[in-house]
């Protein structure tokens, strides 16, 4: 493995063990009796539209070919990143009704929350049984782990500091595809000053996304890695100077950012109404739904500054303590570790297989340029994505967050951000 990750993953093992000793919602009752039969499962996600449902589609035919007697409940609800089903979730677990299995992402958003609040049962035996620790890459297993168990089945790796952009806009505009932040401020002038719309921009979630690929690639990995084990100072110039970058980015985005769903704002691009648009590779799936080639309708690039760093996120599916179809539910999660399984899904979803031993002819250009770039550059955790950070300190990052985009105070902006490391993170 890569030492730095090893570095990063060792410390968040030891961040997750402290966040969950403090703080932890109380754990959730099982319900006292399981239902009857196994004839169906209920399984949870946000995976509604735009290349998502088609994603959950392909691996839903997998399962029924492998259970035709097991009812398939697609329980999603609409909503980017799963800023709406996280909230049904919650309520749902608090009311002690939780779906069979639900997605959930490998990281503190699993260990600080759902395994802190014992939502989710272990899986080892079912690791065991097929062969997954084989196959799972050893990177993601111990961001899935604590005390030794293992709590979850990952579908996929996607990447979150992906700049995509519009090849014909760039070229009529001579602007090159920016490495740097000065690169890319001084190519959305050149675009502005031509009247083309320079960044398409989303809801608030998709400007956290902005916000962590654009604190990647103002700090680099290491400083951007120890934001979230506490060896980077929060408060530190350099920290300010990032914050700056990223003021400077939202003035060359759309105005009506606010009522775009991540679909609206990366379709700007493709249709050739605006340069870039910062977004994870789940875009690409949709601009394959949407019939978009590559290389002609849209390019990528690592996000600026962000060149030869991977900054990862892993969907990956549960077990419900108290699922109400357990039965069913382990034959779910069984469809969603198996090879079958992840290529039917991945090359749909835009996400590359959580398992090593993928057929890479299944996929396309982009996503094999992905594999090749997940296996060589320094990997690094998303926050929006609930890599880096467990909810608690993600909701406080997205207060201040929300506060900044209406009043622009960079400073305050920065003391809330500090603050929220001391009360949410591991800084003391
Ligand atoms: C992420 C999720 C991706 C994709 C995206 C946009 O949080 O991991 O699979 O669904 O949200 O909805």
């Amino acid at each position: 493995m890569n030492k730095k990750l090893f570095a990063l993953l060792s410390l968040l093992a030891i961040a997750s063990l402290a966040l969950a000793a403090c703080g932890a919602p109380a754990a959730t009752e099982a319900p006292a009796e399981e239902a009857p039969t196994a004839s169906q499962v209920e399984v949870f996600s946000w995976w509604t539209g735009g290349g998502e449902a088609a994603g959950l589609d392909a691996m839903q035919v997998v399962f029924k070919a492998a259970n035709p007697d097991i009812e398939f409940i697609n329980a999603a609800v609409a909503g980017g990143a799963g800023t709406n089903a996280r909230a049904v979730l919650a309520t749902r677990l608090q009311a002690g009704d939780p779906p069979d299995s639900w997605q959930g992402h490998a990281g503190q958003e699993l260990i600080g929350t759902y395994v802190a609040a014992s939502q989710i049962e272990p899986l080892n035996d079912l690791y065991e049984s097929e062969g997954w620790l084989e196959v799972m890459p050893e990177t993601l297993i111990p961001l899935i782990s604590q005390d030794g168990n293992i709590y979850s089945v990952p579908v996929n790796i996607h990447r979150a500091n992906v700049l995509w952009y519009n090849p014909g806009l760039l070229e009529a505009n001579g602007v090159e595809v920016p490495t740097t932040m000065d690169e890319w401020f001084a190519a959305m002038d050149t675009l502005k000053a031509a009247g083309v719309q320079p960044l398409a921009l989303g809801e608030q979630w998709t400007k956290m996304h902005l916000l962590e690929t654009v604190l990647l690639g103002s700090l680099g990995p290491d400083a951007y890695n120890g934001l979230w084990t506490g060896e980077t100072d929060w408060s530190s110039p350099e920290v300010t100077a990032a914050l700056e970058n990223y003021a400077k980015a939202l003035t060359y985005a759309n105005e009506d950012s606010a009522s775009l769903s991540w679909q609206d704002a990366a379709q700007l691009v493709v249709n050739g109404d605006a340069a870039f648009n910062v977004m994870g590779d789940w875009a690409e799936g949709y601009f394959r739904e949407l019939g978009k080639t590559p290389n002609t309708d849209y390019g990528w690039a690592a996000t600026p500054g962000s060149g030869g760093v991977f900054q990862f996120l892993s969907d990956s599916f549960v077990l419900a303590v108290g699922a109400p179809h357990r039965d069913a539910a382990i034959a779910w999660l069984k469809t969603a570790g198996s090879k079958e399984g992840q290529e039917a899904f991945n090359p749909v979803k835009g996400s590359i297989c959580a398992r090593t031993d993928c057929d890479k002819s299944l996929f396309g250009e982009y996503l094999q340029s992905a594999m090749e770039d997940w296996a060589t550059n320094t990997v690094v955790g998303s926050l929006t994505h609930g890599v880096v950070a467990n909810d608690s300190w993600k909701t406080e990052i997205d207060t201040a967050l929300g506060l900044f985009i209406a009043d622009g105070n960079i400073e305050t902006f920065q003391s809330a951000l500090v603050a929220a490391c001391a009360s949410s993170g591991p800084c003391k």
